[in-house]
């Protein structure tokens, strides 16, 4: 269970300038990169436990269960441009976060070597927030826990930092940043004002706050999944992507051209 939980680290996606892949739309391609918030189904072939092509996944998908951690759609699919396992334990935070920073900036300069020219970069989310850090921390409120997105935030500073650096000194590129972490959890303390009713306890799942165990095909998930930001211990529902990939898309996700999804893959 604590592999998963630092699966969310490194999400990125990114659209490349000149490609190959089918697919009418704003760019010719969009490659994803991420953990199972943004997987959709590649682990079925898989030999890991970490599944979701069962149903109550799917169950508000038009395709049914296809392997994505949701009822419904990810935030990719969402955004489909209108167009590892970790040794964590080994770590303090701090050098942890080190690490991350410098494996995945030399994978993007990579990336950037091999002509990747636009960039959308998502920092972590407030994972003190989801059910599963709930019941494992003990959260008796269902508040988030401070710590854990304490953890999040350090690596989120460090993160921009090699954005703003990129930004400089790869000239031909453009890496837009995308602070899901405040957005996100903004959302989830007003979640009243998104339209949710509840917040903190998985739509699908059991144990305290249905974050101890994972959604099973003999649980049966909430009623309406619209009222839900957690679909399971770990992701958020179909609703909640909608939401999060309007702001993408449409929002201002930083200060300065480009501002956000829409104006990257048309620039
Ligand atoms: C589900 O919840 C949403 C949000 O509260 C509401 O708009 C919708 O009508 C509900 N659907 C059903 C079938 O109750
Ligand atoms: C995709 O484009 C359509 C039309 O421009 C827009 O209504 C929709 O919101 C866009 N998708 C996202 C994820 O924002």
């Amino acid at each position: 269970m604590a592999s998963l939980f630092f699966f969310f680290f490194c999400q990125l996606l990114l659209g490349l300038g000149r490609s190959f892949v089918a697919g009418a739309g704003q760019v010719p391609a969009m490659f994803v990169f991420g953990d199972s918030l943004v997987d959709p189904g590649n682990n079925n072939q898989l030999l890991t436990m970490a599944k979701a092509n069962f149903r109550p996944h799917g169950i508000d998908f038009p395709e049914g269960p296809t392997g994505r951690f949701c009822n419904g759609g990810t935030v990719v699919t969402k955004l489909q441009c209108n167009n590892t396992r970790t040794k964590s334990f080994e770590y303090t935070p701090e050098a942890f976060t080190n690490l991350l920073i410098q494996q995945f900036g030399r994978q993007l300069k990579d990336l950037y070597d091999l002509g990747a020219r636009k960039f959308l970069i998502v920092n972590i989310s407030p994972i003190g927030c989801i059910p599963s850090q709930l019941a494992l921390q003990g959260s008796d409120k269902g508040a988030c826990v401070e710590s854990v997105n304490q953890m999040a935030s350090v690596y989120n500073r460090k993160l921009k930092e090699m954005v703003d650096q990129y930004n400089e000194l790869l000239k031909e590129s453009t890496f837009l940043y995308w602070d899901v972490f405040s957005f996100a959890f903004n959302v989830i303390e007003n979640y009243a004002n998104y339209g949710f009713k509840n917040q903190n306890t998985a739509c699908c799942g059991g144990g305290e706050w249905n974050g101890r165990v994972l959604c099973l095909p003999v649980f049966s998930p909430c009623q309406n999944r619209s009222e839900y930001v957690f679909w399971d211990p770990f992701h958020p529902t179909d609703a909640f992507n909608v939401i999060m990939s309007k702001e993408a898309y449409q929002g201002n996700l930083q200060a300065s051209f480009p501002r956000n999804v829409q104006q990257l893959v048309e620039s």
